[in-house]
């Protein structure tokens, strides 16, 4: 429970740094509370663009405040826990890239998550979310596309996009990968009439189960606007809050699987964390070597030029 004093105490830290707190939806609901925008990756990532504080604070995992000093170079983007990594970022090879460059030259594009380090980022053609995945891929030029780094979000586009060649990749997230189908079912037999709207992270059985697959925003979006009671959603726990503000006085009702879906990356995001950053100014992000930084640049600029 945050107190006014807590909230003035933040409010002021915020003012002196000319910072703006910008959070996922994956973090812990207090922080989302003292965060002056919440959203999902992309939402973030254009929005930060467009600010004129001198300082980005980003209440989330080390990829979503690095694309941000990419973009915007000129600021001071700090992390209240610059340790919290998303491990999916890490689980490709260059030499996956290499070898799908050289087997189909000009006619093949490299999609890279924005869940991937810079250095990925800057051997790929194009950025996309989950939010614009099937859009930006689908507008790609290119006959074949090599999704990195997560298969599962890859597949989905494959199912989505059938008039390409969308070559898979073997990363995932931990999170999604492990939300049980077996649980989904349980949930499903105690609500018959309730939505699954999942993740597409999730991995290809739950994804079975889907009524709908969409980025935390989209999941969100479909609860708010559907006409159910009950929904079973299949991504991490943060969500939970955002749905329950935007129902407030409704009777939906928010189903989750028995086994808790948290990141723990996302939960090292502390109020006490955000406070001492805020305070001391600590956690700055830094920029990778030129090279890595102009080619991750490119591809997020372009993500951003394709996915609007
Ligand atoms: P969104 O694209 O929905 O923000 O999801 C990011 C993420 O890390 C999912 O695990
Ligand atoms: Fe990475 Fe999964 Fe955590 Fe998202 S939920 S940040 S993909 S580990």
């Amino acid at each position: 429970m945050l107190t006014d004093e807590l909230r003035a105490e933040v409010a002021r830290l915020k003012a002196e740094r000319d910072a703006v707190v910008l959070a996922h939806y994956y973090v812990p609901p207090e922080v989302q509370e003292l965060a002056d925008h919440v959203g999902d990756s992309f939402a973030l990532a254009k929005l930060a663009t467009t600010l004129s504080h001198k300082t980005l604070v980003f209440a989330g995992v080390s990829f979503m405040a690095e694309s941000a000093k990419l973009l915007s170079p000129e600021k001071t983007v700090l992390m209240p826990d610059p340790t919290s990594d998303c491990p999916m970022a890490h689980m490709v090879r260059r030499e996956t890239v290499e070898a799908a460059r050289e087997r189909y030259g000009s006619d093949l594009a490299v999609a890279c998550y924005v869940n991937s380090t810079a250095e990925v980022k800057s051997w790929s053609d194009v950025c996309v979310t989950s939010s614009n995945a099937v859009r930006t891929v689908r507008a790609l030029p290119q006959a074949n596309v090599l999704f990195v780094p997560d298969r599962h979000l890859g597949s989905y586009v494959a199912s989505q996009v059938s008039e390409k060649n969308v070559i898979l990749n073997d990363g995932y997230c931990p999170i999604h990968r492990d939300i049980s189908a077996e649980e989904v079912r349980a949930l499903k037999a105690e609500f018959p009439d309730a939505p699954v709207l999942a993740h597409p992270e999730c991995g290809p059985e739950a994804m079975a189960l889907a009524d709908f697959a969409g980025s935390t925003s989209q999941i969100i979006e479909a609860a708010v606007a559907g006409s159910a009671c009950d929904y079973i959603i299949l991504t991490v726990d943060g969500v939970r809050g955002e749905l329950e503000r935007q129902t407030a006085g409704t009777d939906k009702r928010f189903h989750f699987p028995a086994t808790r879906p948290v990141c723990p990356d996302m939960d090292r995001i502390t109020v006490e964390r955000l406070v001492t950053c805020l305070r001391d100014g600590s956690g700055e992000v830094g920029l990778p070597p030129a090279e890595v930084a102009e080619g991750a640049r490119a591809a997020l600029a372009r993500m951003l030029e394709l996915g609007r």
